[in-house]
């Protein structure tokens, strides 16, 4: 089987990821190319690229993920996230290709008092959320065989995300604020692509009717961001960083450009039953990420 992943191979962190997984793992051909290849505002470069590779599958780990600068960068979010992932979708359908489309958590508000569901009604708070939204119906209407994984708090050992962030910061700082009062659940990169390439085997049984549609997709269990950090500082230990304290406040104490839901939590049961598929514990993935940041020679 043959993927091809939009998202820079260095720099995407789910693109990363997906190409590691595929290195471990024989049987699967999975190329993940970037910019300027493979650009999403060029639909001459999704044509050509799909042309070259000849993919069975497309999975779209591309995306302006750049939450607050959104909010004063509206088109460039939109230009992405929603017509970009659009056009890639419809050139995949043109071929006769699915794919799989990556979406977040924060299509939601946050004011439901559970973890949300898949049919859930979506109610995005800022631009970058809305602009995913969009992209969802943009991937949806442009190829029916598409799956949309929504998923949350996504962090690597390369990248730009929470963990490396509060790791330099528990160096540089006596004390760490973090706000307390948002739940959700951190999302190792690693596990994420696991989980993509055992559903991607699964849609390669060709399978006359595939379920195709929304599914959620995160690290098992819940949090808060400053239970999260605790967590990252302690397992940081092993690389020396200072057990500082982690401070929790409010969202008020820490405003920021982009609203974010009080309640990121996804229920991820339609994913398990359909495909058998289940993120290990977000603890896991906080301890695979440091041991994997141990093992890189300083
Ligand atoms: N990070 C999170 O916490 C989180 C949470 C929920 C959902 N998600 C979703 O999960 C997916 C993967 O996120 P991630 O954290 O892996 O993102 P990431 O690390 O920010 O990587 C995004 C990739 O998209 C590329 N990109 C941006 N504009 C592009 C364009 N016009 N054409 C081609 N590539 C372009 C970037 O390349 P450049 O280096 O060239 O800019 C980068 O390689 C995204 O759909 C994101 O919305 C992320």
């Amino acid at each position: 089987m043959r993927i091809l992943i939009a998202g820079d191979p260095q720099d995407g962190q789910l693109a990363r990821a997906l190409l590691d997984a595929s290195r471990a793992r024989s049987g699967i051909d999975l190329i993940a190319l970037g910019r300027p290849r493979l650009d999403l505002l060029h639909r001459a470069s999704i044509a050509d690229t799909i042309d070259d590779v000849r993919p069975d599958l497309v999975v779209n780990a591309a995306a302006y993920t750049a939450v607050d600068k959104a909010e004063s960068d509206a088109d460039a979010a939109f230009a992405v996230n929603r017509d970009g992932a659009g056009a890639l979708a419809a050139a995949a359908a043109a071929r006769g290709v699915p794919i799989v489309h990556l979406s977040t958590e924060y299509v939601f508000d946050g004011s439901k008092r559970g973890a949300y569901v898949e049919t859930d009604v979506p109610n995005p708070l800022g631009v970058y959320a809305r602009s995913k939204l969009e992209g969802e119906a943009a991937v949806a209407a442009a190829n029916p065989r598409h799956l949309i994984l929504r998923t949350s708090w996504l962090y690597a050992p390369y990248g730009q995300n929470f963990l490396r962030t509060i790791l330099r910061l528990a160096r540089e700082r006596p004390q760490l604020r973090v706000v307390a009062d948002q739940q959700g659940a951190p999302t190792d990169a690693p596990h994420l692509a696991e989980a993509i390439r055992a559903i991607a085997a699964r849609l390669d049984a060709q399978r006359p009717a595939q379920p195709w549609g929304i599914y959620h997709a995160v690290g098992g269990g819940e949090t808060t961001w400053a239970a999260f950090a605790t967590a990252i500082v302690a397992a940081g230990a092993r690389l020396g960083v200072p057990q500082i304290p982690v401070i929790p406040i409010t969202t008020p104490e820490y405003p920021l450009p982009a609203k974010r839901p009080a309640n990121s939590r996804l229920d991820c049961a339609k994913l398990e039953r359909v495909f058998g598929v289940r993120l290990p514990p977000w603890q896991q993935g906080v301890a695979e990420c440091i041991a994997e940041l141990e093992s890189v020679p300083a």
